[in-house]
């Protein structure tokens, strides 16, 4: 397995292989993996001749100074999980002046209003972290291929529209949610609950299969008191939103139209962790 830190190196090792017209499949990741990133990993090994997996907290996505603090940090156990894999992962694991150059300023994206809704809502300027260091990595990686989870549903839209509005050569590629045995998706911020937030947070998944069944016969607006009244009865949580969206939009849902998908998505603390979570409503 090949690690680099370096963009110059990676660049370097790469471009023979693109001129032979290797396929690069690429999965980027802030790393402190899980059976949620590999999923991603196996079907890039699967479907490209080379994969890339990139391992970097970006600090502009940080909208609060403490969790990017606390984010997990473990590229030791993260490199012997992708050996355990596969010995075929090219690895890029820069330090931020490698990404940034001493500028850790985002750019401004309009996403067609993608990011004013949610995550964009509650997490200001999180958005224009995500596009600028996506960018970038699709711009030193130049991946065929790319792979995002749909645990973070509105940030695979985002790359989507990214890459659709800078005319930018890859294939957006959406795979689905990988869940613990007890329905909590797995999320490297797990990493910091206790035995028994772990154990509670199952209930998240549980609440929104139910909004799911009461949607099929109820408004989008009776579905959200009953998540709302639900999580009530659990005060160890505070829900900081429950939506229900279009899912090529991302707006609320007013009425209901037979031909549209929609999405449950929802952002919630317990242990002052922010949780998100998302569930197909149709
Ligand atoms: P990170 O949270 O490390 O996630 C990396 C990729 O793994 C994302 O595409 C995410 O949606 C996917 N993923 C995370 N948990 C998953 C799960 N339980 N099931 C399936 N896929 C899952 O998302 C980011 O990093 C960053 O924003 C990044 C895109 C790397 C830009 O910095």
């Amino acid at each position: 397995m090949l690690i680099f830190n370096k963009k110059s190196d990676l660049s370097a090792f790469l471009s023979p292989l693109i001129k032979q017209n290797k396929s690069i499949g690429f999965v980027p990741t802030m790393g402190a993996l899980h059976q949620g990133h590999l999923s991603l990993l196996e079907k890039s090994l699967s479907e490209n001749d080379v994969t890339v997996m990139s391992i970097f907290v970006n600090p502009t996505q940080f909208n609060n100074a403490e969790d990017l603090d606390k984010y997990p940090r473990t590229l030791d156990r993260d490199v012997q999980i992708m050996q355990d894999l596969s010995n075929n992962i090219i690895v890029y694991a820069p330090e931020v002046v490698d990404i940034y150059e001493g500028n850790t300023i985002s750019e401004s994206f309009n996403y067609d209003g993608l990011e004013n809704q949610m995550e964009g809502k509650h997490r200001p300027g999180h958005f224009d972290g995500v596009g600028t260091i996506v960018k970038r990595l699709f711009e030193i990686v130049q991946p065929n291929k790319a792979y995002f989870g749909e645990k973070d549903f509105q940030q695979l839209q985002i790359v989507k529209k990214l890459v659709s509005k800078y005319n930018i050569p890859v294939e957006v590629n959406g795979c689905q949610i990988h869940r613990e045995a007890n329905g909590l998706a797995m999320s490297s911020r797990n990493e910091r609950l206790s035995e028994s937030a772990r154990e509670k947070a199952a209930i998240i998944y549980h609440i929104l299969n139910s909004a799911k069944e009461i949607f099929q016969t109820n408004s989008a607006e009776e579905t959200i008191k009953f998540v709302e009244n639900e999580f009530k009865k659990h005060p160890e949580f505070e829900l900081e939103y429950f939506e229900i969206a279009d899912e090529a939009t991302l707006l609320p849902v007013l009425e209901k139209e037979s031909n549209k998908k929609y999405r449950g998505f929802i952002a919630i603390f317990i242990e002052n962790i922010r949780l998100i979570d998302n569930i197909s409503l149709n």
